[in-house]
């Protein structure tokens, strides 16, 4: 059974603010078709009195719900009862200062960390949220859950679905635009995938329709639990710098339910007392699909106590309909031009003082290789932010001594093609997979060098490159 008796779903809108029990199944207000909250009478629940009292966790480990970097701040999510909790050991991360991307940036030695996200189970941030989503499902009795996704959703619906046994997972995918990292995992861990003909927007509009036609669990962020779940990577980017917020988090932005669920995270513990004061929050779109850069910074389009101008909105969206627009980025990631969140970003704008930039994929791929070349790496979509950040400090809106934590969403081995393409000798490789994109040079390849099956040739070749 889910806590009814602290937890309820609240549309965002403050002019219709309608509430329903958690035990429903919802994605859109069933008043006015807007956004739903999980929302928490804080007076019934039990949160914290500071923030330092979730480091005790630690030394209970053993336990799933100590060890999961999610579950250990139930306290800050508490919707569902312990025994409900379907937990795989997610949110393992690791925040790391990173100077050699830092300089990259602009910004002085130990001014710069990254929240390698890319260390959960799937591979991605999304098994934060999916968790969540997964514990409020199995409370509902749900059978089936499916998603439309750019690869990482599917990835981790379908881990979450093979490894808990729980439910079906049913999967959308536009055609061609998935990487095969990641199709790899929907397809090895067994979820019914269903490619269809049109891209992510497309299939994110048809997976609503078959969610509602045959009653399967909608686990994309429009779920306001998948949120509950995203909200902790803020809380252990502040565990890991011991609870002091740094000034800036840094997050590419695609559907834009990490970004709305870090200020969520934010604005909550202001509430609760136990952050005196927010970092500033930027999002960070490809050229190729930036959407709310056009509508934030652009066209003004703000939260405005919760009344947003949306049909500023809906006119950008029938202008990408008139002029055939879709969505093209290497990032294929955030490869998204109309974002279910976008009224809950523009909340968190507000909340966190935020900014919305755009970067090419020449941008992208530049930085994801600095990334790279500092260890571990990250998918072309997670770093956005890492270019996001260089060009926010080129602007001086970030400060050389400002603090700064960029987040990386998904691993190295997501997306091998467009890292490979980047390092290729093979100029027709490069042109294929990247030209076609308006990426012209690889800055920063670490090219092979090809070498005879010869004792000398090599030996050669190696005291040349060494
Ligand atoms: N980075 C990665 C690696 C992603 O997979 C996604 C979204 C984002 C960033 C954007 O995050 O939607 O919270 O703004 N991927 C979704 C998917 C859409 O289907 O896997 P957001």
């Amino acid at each position: 059974m889910p806590r009814t008796d602290v937890a309820f779903q609240r549309c965002i809108s403050p002019d219709c603010g309608a509430t329903r029990g958690i035990d429903e199944v919802l994605v859109a207000c069933p008043e006015c078709g807007g956004l739903l909250d999980v929302a928490y009478d804080w007076d019934r629940a039990t949160p914290p009195t500071s923030l330092r009292q979730f480091e005790a966790k630690w030394s209970r480990r053993s336990e799933p719900l100590c060890f999961s970097g999610v579950w250990r701040f139930h306290d800050l999510l508490p919707f569902a009862p312990p025994e409900c909790v379907v937990t795989v050991g997610e949110g393992q991360t690791l925040l790391q200062q990173a100077d050699h991307v830092g300089r990259y940036i602009g910004l002085q030695p130990g001014r710069l960390h990254l929240q390698y996200e890319g260390m959960n189970p799937s591979g991605s941030f999304k098994d934060n949220g999916m968790s969540a989503a997964f514990t409020h499902a199995r409370t509902t009795g749900a059978q089936r859950a499916a998603c439309a996704s750019t690869g990482n959703t599917s990835a981790s619906l379908a881990m979450y679905c093979s490894v808990t046994r729980l439910m079906k997972a049913v999967i959308f995918i536009g055609s061609g635009k998935i990487s095969y990292g990641k199709l790899s995992q929907a397809l090895d861990y067994g979820a019914l995938t269903v490619q269809i003909a049109g891209d992510f927007d497309d299939a994110m509009a048809r997976v609503r329709e078959v969610c509602q036609e045959l009653g399967i669990y909608l686990v994309n962020s429009i779920n306001p639990f998948r949120l509950e779940g995203q909200k902790t990577i803020m809380y252990r980017v502040l565990e890991a710098l011991a609870w002091e917020p740094p000034d800036w988090i840094v997050v590419p932005g695609g559907n834009l339910g990490n970004s709305s669920a870090f200020g969520k995270a934010f604005s909550e513990l202001r509430e609760l007392g136990l952050l005196d004061h927010v970092p500033r929050l930027a999002v960070i779109n490809a050229d190729g699909a930036d959407t709310l850069y056009e509508l934030y910074e652009q066209r003004q389009l703000r939260w405005e106590g919760g009344r947003p101008a949306l049909v500023t909105a809906c006119q950008y969206y029938d202008e990408l309909d008139r002029e055939h627009r879709k969505a093209s980025t290497i990032a294929s990631a955030i490869e998204i031009n109309r974002p279910v969140n976008l009224t809950k970003c523009l909340r968190a704008l507000e909340v966190c003082d935020g900014v919305v930039r755009r970067v090419s994929d020449q941008e992208i791929l530049d930085a994801k290789a600095q990334v790279g070349s500092g260890g571990i790496g990250c998918e072309p979509a997670s770093a956005a932010s890492v270019a996001g950040a260089r060009l926010l400090r080129q602007q001086g809106v970030i400060g050389a001594d400002e603090r700064v934590v960029c987040i990386l969403t998904g691993h190295l081995l997501k997306d091998p093609t467009a890292t490979v393409a980047y390092h290729t000798t093979d100029q027709e490789q490069f042109n294929q997979v990247l030209g076609s994109r308006g990426v012209r040079r690889a800055s920063f390849a670490n090219r092979a060098v090809a070498v005879g099956n010869d004792l000398d040739e090599i030996v050669k070749a190696i005291r040349l490159y060494s």
